[in-house]
């Protein structure tokens, strides 16, 4: 049995061509470098999202033996049944899980937010994580153990004028690693990243025409990159964080630092 920490099992290990990861929306930005990165150290992977060329030229990128794709909406569930099942068929295991497709379709606050964009948001930013959680436990991570990965926010653990409503959103799905640590263990490793500003197409509108304003808040000096992300995500499903679970790592170039006194 494979455990949470990924420690190999010598009754497997010699064959094992390598573990397998799902990764939600991963044909560009952050999970197409969590992608990258699992797949650098060895793991097969599959990337969803819905756009199917996007997919297939990510996938082109990965490396087709080590990569696959299955197009389709976070939030629809014939799609996360659909791309669990694909990937037992295909790999025969799911050991890790990266909840990384995310929504924000509205920049403000929730003073006059229609309430059908806040049930948008958490459809596919809270329940389908939560959706894919339960598949990736019930297909494979019940029996045989492994690690799941949510792509939280910075606006998950503050308020912002600019993201109210998804900021609202990653906090839940602060607590939903919270909570499935808790119900998962001692198999499943369950924790997740809040990352601040990344340079992806989704994060453009927070930097773009202000950008030397934006940097002036970092100590780092700049913004994260899809790199920054996999390789904390490469260490949440490693044995290397084996006695962590349910933690939200910061990953924000000192961002948070500006709350100190100034
Ligand atoms: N960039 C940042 O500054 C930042 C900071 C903190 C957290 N995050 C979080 O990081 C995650 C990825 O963001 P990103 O910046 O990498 O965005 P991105 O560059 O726009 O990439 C989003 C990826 O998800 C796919 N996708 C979008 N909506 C989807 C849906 N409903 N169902 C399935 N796939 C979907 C996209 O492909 P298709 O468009 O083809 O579906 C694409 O592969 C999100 O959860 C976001 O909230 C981002």
């Amino acid at each position: 049995m494979n455990d949470a920490s990924g420690a190999e099992n010598p009754s497997t290990a010699p064959t094992d061509p390598g573990r397998v990861a799902l990764v939600t929306g991963g044909s560009r930005g952050i999970g197409f470098g969590i992608a990258r990165a699992l797949v650098a150290r060895g793991d097969r992977v599959c990337i969803t999202g819905r756009t199917e060329e996007s997919l297939r030229e990510a996938v082109k990128e990965l490396g087709s033996d080590r990569a696959m794709y299955v197009v389709g909406k976070a939030h629809d569930e014939d799609h996360r049944a659909e791309a669990v099942e694909r990937v037992m068929a295909e790999y025969g295991r799911l050991d890790h899980l990266v909840n990384n497709a995310g929504t924000n379709p509205v920049f403000g606050g929730l003073a006059d937010l229609d309430l059908a964009v806040v049930r948008k948001i958490y459809e596919t930013n809270v329940v389908s994580a939560l959706g894919f959680a339960q598949r990736a436990r019930a297909a494979w991570q019940g029996d045989h153990g492994g690690t799941i990965v949510n792509v939280a926010s910075v606006a998950g653990l503050n308020s912002s004028p600019f993201v109210g409503a998804y900021g609202m959103s990653k906090a839940a799905m602060i607590n939903l690693t919270q909570q499935l640590a808790h119900e998962f263990a001692p198999g499943v490793r369950v924790n997740a990243v809040a990352p601040a500003v990344v340079r992806t197409r989704f994060a453009a509108a927070l930097y773009e025409g202000r950008e030397e304003q934006v940097l002036s808040r970092y100590p780092l000096g700049r913004l994260g990159t899809p790199e920054d992300i996999g390789g904390a995500v490469a260490f949440l499903t490693s044995p290397d964080s084996a006695w962590m679970t349910g933690q939200t790592l910061l990953l924000d170039g000192g961002l948070f630092l500006n709350a100190g006194v100034s």
